[in-house]
């Protein structure tokens, strides 16, 4: 993990060659496996948290926020932490406790953080950073997306000044986990989850349940990891034990899906996915089936047919498809384990 500011795709002090560094605005509702992620990516050489903006999700907003602290001081960063969206655009808030425990890190919060939130939203923040560096910004969003698409509304023109966006949410041909049709983050906020996919971003990358759900770590590994002996190793095993609990309650098996981390893995390299590039849209109406992706699977040319209106006209997506999870769970016990 990069510590110190630098000039992003270009080389630094300490560089022999050039670095290339992904310098991320990271959006999140810590939460397991969002605290996870971060913990992915501050074991990186070539990330840069740049900014982090907390959303309600998992807890909420207010809470997430402490949380990312917490977890960014365990690994040693300072970026900017600022509290975003306290609710849905058109729903109440409602949080998953039940999955990550009370206090979003499975009761392993710990004491408060040293530092403190920064001022100012979180979808400010993501304008005014986007705006002071176009083209060179990714957006990794792990939570709801609300944050982002009051982004959008605030700056129209978002989509053409980030490098790009990954983002943790939905479930295009596989069931929901929150709901049989949904993912929690896009169940979370509808809406949100809507506008993002439709606002035009040229390079949107979406990891929904489609490739986490590959992204399972079962007993051996688990077993592996409790080996390790460190003050982050300790925190992750804590957090995954929790996690693991909740697995076998629900699925009868001492497993966890790490779906943030994924998320986190993929936007630093895309290379550990392969993608189907097609419209989506997000089902705002539906009585059993609000908030789950809307996408034309059909192989044949909807023009001819019925079009589905929600992913009609609108720039297609990258759906990440096959991962190379092998190559995804070495990197990321790797992370995990210093
Ligand atoms: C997503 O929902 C949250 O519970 C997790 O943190 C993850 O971002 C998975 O559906
Ligand atoms: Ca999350």
């Amino acid at each position: 993990m990069i510590t110190s500011q630098h000039p992003g795709l270009s080389s630094w002090p300490g560089c022999l060659v050039e670095c290339h560094s992904v310098r991320l605005i990271l959006d999140t509702d810590p939460g397991v496996d969002d605290a996870l992620a971060i913990m992915y990516l501050a074991a990186q050489e070539d990330a840069e948290i740049v900014a982090v903006g907390s959303v309600h999700g998992n807890v909420p907003a207010a809470a997430g926020a402490l949380n990312a602290l917490r977890v960014l001081e365990l690994v040693e960063l300072a970026p900017p932490v600022t509290v975003g969206a306290a609710r849905p655009l058109a729903q109440p808030l409602q949080t998953a406790e039940f999955v990550h425990g009370e206090d979003g890190l499975g009761g392993h919060a710990g004491p408060p953080p040293k530092g403190t939130v920064a001022p100012g939203s979180a979808a400010e923040q993501i304008v005014r950073l986007a705006r002071a560096n176009p083209g060179e910004l990714t957006l990794l969003a792990l939570g709801p997306l609300t944050n982002v698409a009051l982004a959008v509304l605030l700056e129209p023109d978002l989509p053409s000044l980030l490098r790009s966006v990954v983002v943790m949410g939905g479930a295009v041909t596989v069931p929901g986990n929150i709901t049989p049709y949904a993912d929690a983050n896009f169940y979370h906020d509808p809406e949100a989850a809507d506008l993002v996919l439709g606002a035009g971003f040229p390079e949107l990358i979406l990891v929904a349940l489609d490739a986490t759900e590959q992204a399972r770590v079962g007993t051996e590994w688990l077993a592996a990891l409790a080996e390790v002996k460190s003050p982050r190793a300790d925190f992750a095993n804590n957090l995954l034990d929790h996690y693991g609990q909740f697995y076998s309650n629900m699925f009868g098996e001492h497993s966890c899906t790490l779906h943030d981390p994924l998320a986190a893995a993929i936007a630093l390299d895309p290379k550990l996915a392969g993608y189907r590039k097609m419209p989506l849209g997000v089902e705002l109406t539906g009585t059993h089936t609000r908030g789950q992706v809307v996408s034309d699977l059909r192989s044949i040319s909807s023009d001819a047919y019925i079009s589905t209106k929600a992913g009609a006209g609108r720039a297609p997506v990258k759906v990440a498809e096959s991962v190379d999870v092998p190559a995804f769970l070495d990197l990321m016990f790797a992370a995990l384990k210093d």
